[in-house]
C-alpha cells in the first residue's frame, strides 16, 4: 500500500465472519458511493484480513485518520462518505473506541498489551497483493538471506532466536531444522501444517487469510536453511478463503521470481503447492498428515524415524505450523537478539491466540510470551460479560489444560504452563464463566476426541468411548462415587500409553478439571446434582 497517491485508505476486513455480517454488500455500496461522489482517485478501498474484533461486526478503518467504524451496514455508507470523506467530520455515532488495532498503531506494533509481530500485516495490507506485502518490508529477509547469508547462517539465526514451534508441542524450530539440514538426500521438503482441526481455534486461518506471503516467505527461508527445494501447504479443506489466497500468493511470488528456479539469481530453487485436507483432526498430527499427503489413510506413523529424517515419501521433511513460519522472516531480517527482546528468556517471542468463550471482546490477539492470563482476560478481553464470575480458562484448545481462578497470574509461556499441567497448544484460549458446568464441558471435549480418534490403538479408541460413557452417567444423574476413580485411572493410562498425541492429550482437560473441581464431580456422582443447573438432573446447590 503506497503512501503516495490516494489521500485516504479505507480498510475493510473481509473474513468468513464479516462476510456473514454483510461485508461484501458494504464494500459494494462503498465502491458505488465513492464513484458517485468522484472520490475514487483520492480514496482507496483495501480488503484486508481480519483485525480480530468480531464483536463489532463489519468494520471500516479510515486511514490515516485512525478512525474505526463498527457494525457498519449498507445504510451507513452514504453518511460516512458524505460527512467523513467529503466534509472531514467523523461520524461519532458509528465509531468504536475499544478497537485499537489498525495501521495507526502498527508502526510501534504495540496495541494495548499486545505485540503484533506475526500479525504485523494482518488487517493492514491487501492479502491479495504481493506489492502491498513488499511495500511493508516483505521478502526483504528472503532477499537478504539469498544474496548475503549462507544456509548455515540462516539456520543459526533461527536457532539462536530460541523460537519454539507454535503448532502445540513447542519443539525448538532451529533444532528441528538442523536435523533435516544434516541429512543427505536427493530431495527434502518443507510442509506448512495448516490443518487446524481443534474446535475454537482459527488463528492459522486468519494468518493465512490476512498475510499469506509471510508464511510463504517463512517456507522459502526454511527451504534455503535445510536444503529443501519443494514445499507444500496442507490446508484444511473447509478453509476456502485461505486456500484461494494462498494459491494467489504462490502465483504472484512465482511471477515475481520469488518462487521457482534460481530465485533472485542465487542459484536456489524452491517452489510451493497447496494440498487440501479433508477435515480429520488426526491429519494435523505431523506423521498422519504426511500419510494423508501420500494418499493413504490419515493414521500416525511410528516415531522414530522423525520427519526431519524420513518424512514425505521417505525424504527429510520439516513440518512447521503456520504461525511458526510467519515468524521466520522477522527473525531472519532483524536477528536473534532483536527477537529475544520479546517474551521470556526461556520462551522468546509472542503467541497468537483466538480468545473465545465468555469474554467481552473475543477475537484474534497476539501477546508476548509471559503475559498473565489475568491481563489477557481482563485487560485485552475486557473481562467476562453480564457480571458473571470466572470459572476456568483452557489455554491450549481442546487438548489444553484447565486453569482456575487461583492461577490467573501464571505467566503464559510453554515452560510455566507446563508446570501447572497445561500448555499453549493450538492457540485457542477458552474463557468459561460460572454459569457453565465443568463436568458437562469435559464431556463435550471427550465427545470430540471420541469422534476424532483414528482407531489405530485400543487405549484411545476404546478409552475415549469408556470415558464418554462414564461422563454421560455423571451428567444424567446415573453416576456412582466409583466413577471419579475410574475416570482418573483411565485418563492416566491413556496419557502414558496411547500411540500418539491425540490419545495422550485427550485426558489433559479431564485430569485438570478433576484436580481443580473434584467437589463438582463428586456432587454429580454422589448427590446427583449440578450446581450450575446445566446437566440433566436436579439443579441444586449441593455444597
Ligand atoms: C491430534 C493432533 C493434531 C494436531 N494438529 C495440528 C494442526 O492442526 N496444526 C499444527 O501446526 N500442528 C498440529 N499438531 C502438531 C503437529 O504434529 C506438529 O507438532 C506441528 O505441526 C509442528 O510444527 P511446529 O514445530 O511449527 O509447532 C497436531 C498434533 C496432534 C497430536
Ligand atoms: S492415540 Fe488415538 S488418534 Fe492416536 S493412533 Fe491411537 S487411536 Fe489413533
Amino acid at each position: 500500500m503506497s503512501m503516495r497517491g490516494p489521500k485516504r485508505h479505507l480498510l475493510i476486513p473481509i473474513d468468513p465472519y464479516t462476510l456473514s455480517k454483510g461485508a461484501e454488500r458494504v464494500k459494494a455500496a462503498l465502491d458505488k458511493a465513492l464513484a458517485l461522489s468522484n472520490l475514487t482517485d483520492t480514496v482507496r478501498v483495501v480488503e484486508t484480513g481480519t483485525v480480530g474484533h468480531h464483536e463489532h461486526g463489519v468494520l471500516l478503518i479510515v486511514y490515516p485518520d485512525g478512525v474505526v467504524y463498527g457494525d457498519v451496514t449498507v445504510d451507513n455508507i452514504p453518511q460516512i462518505v458524505r460527512e467523513h470523506l467529503q466534509e472531514n467530520r467523523v461520524v461519532e455515532g458509528l465509531v468504536v473506541r475499544d478497537v485499537r488495532i489498525g495501521p495507526f498503531d502498527t508502526r510501534a506494533r504495540r496495541v494495548e498489551k499486545q505485540v503484533r509481530l506475526v500479525l504485523r500485516n494482518v488487517g493492514l495490507i491487501d492479502p491479495e497483493s504481493i506489492e502491498d506485502y513488499i511495500a511493508h518490508e516483505g521478502y526483504e529477509a528472503a532477499a537478504r538471506a539469498l544474496t548475503s547469508l549462507s544456509p548455515e547462517q540462516v539456520l543459526e539465526t533461527v536457532k539462536a532466536s530460541g523460537i519454539q514451534g507454535r503448532g502445540g508441542a513447542g519443539f525448538p524450530t532451529g533444532v528441528k531444522w538442523s536435523f533435516a539440514a544434516r541429512e543427505k538426500a536427493p530431495q527434502k521438503y518443507i510442509v506448512c501444517n495448516a490443518d487446524e482441526g481443534e474446535p475454537g481455534t482459527f488463528k492459522d486461518r486468519l494468518i493465512l487469510e490476512g498475510d499469506p506471503h509471510s508464511v510463504l516467505e517463512g517456507m522459502l527461508l526454511a527451504g534455503y536453511a535445510v536444503g529443501a527445494t519443494k514445499g507444500y501447504v496442507y490446508i484444511r479443506g473447509e478453509y476456502r478463503m485461505s486456500i484461494a489466497r494462498m494459491r494467489k500468493a504462490i502465483d504472484q511470488a512465482r511471477s515475481k521470481g520469488l518462487l521457482g528456479r534460481n530465485i533472485l539469481g542465487s542459484g536456489f530453487d524452491f517452489d510451493v503447492e497447496v494440498r487440501e485436507g479433508a477435515g480429520a483432526y488426526i491429519c494435523g498430527e505431523e506423521t498422519a498428515l504426511l500419510e494423508s499427503m501420500e494418499g493413504k489413510r490419515g493414521e500416525p506413523r511410528n516415531k522414530p524415524p522423525f520427519p526431519p529424517q524420513a518424512g514425505l515419501w521417505g525424504m527429510p521433511t520439516v513440518v512447521n505450523n503456520v504461525e511458526t513460519l510467519a515468524n521466520i522472516p522477522l527473525i531472519v531480517k532483524n536477528g536473534a537478539s532483536w527477537y529475544r527482546q520479546f517474551g521470556t528468556p526461556t520462551c522468546p517471542g509472542t503467541k497468537v491466540f483466538t480468545l473465545v468463550g465468555n469474554i467481552v471482546s473475543p477475537g484474534l490477539i497476539e501477546v508476548p510470551m509471559g503475559i498473565t492470563l489475568r491481563e489477557v482476560i481482563f485487560d485485552i478481553g475486557h473481562g467476562i460479560p453480564r457480571g458473571r464470575g470466572f470459572l476456568f480458562a483452557q489455554t491450549g484448545g481442546t487438548t489444553g489444560g484447565i486453569l482456575a481462578a487461583g492461577e490467573l497470574d501464571v505467566p503464559m509461556a510453554y515452560d510455566t504452563l507446563r508446570q501447572v499441567g497445561s500448555g499453549l497448544g493450538s492457540g485457542a484460549l477458552l474463557v468459561v464463566d460460572d454459569s457453565n458446568c465443568v463436568v458437562d464441558l469435559v464431556q463435550n471435549f471427550v465427545e470430540f476426541f471420541n469422534h476424532e480418534s483414528c482407531g489405530k490403538c485400543t487405549l484411545c479408541r476404546e478409552g475415549t468411548g469408556r470415558l464418554l460413557e462414564i461422563l454421560h452417567r455423571l451428567t444424567s444423574g446415573q453416576g456412582d462415587p466409583r466413577d471419579i476413580d475410574l475416570i482418573r485411572r483411565l485418563s492416566v493410562n491413556m496419557k502414558r500409553a496411547a500411540f500418539c498425541g491425540l490419545g495422550q492429550a485427550a485426558p489433559t482437560p479431564i485430569l485438570g478439571a478433576l484436580q481443580r473441581f473434584e467437589e463438582i464431580f463428586r456432587e454429580h456422582a454422589e448427590s446427583h446434582t449440578c450446581r450450575a443447573g446445566v446437566c440433566r438432573m436436579r439443579a441444586e446447590v449441593a455444597a
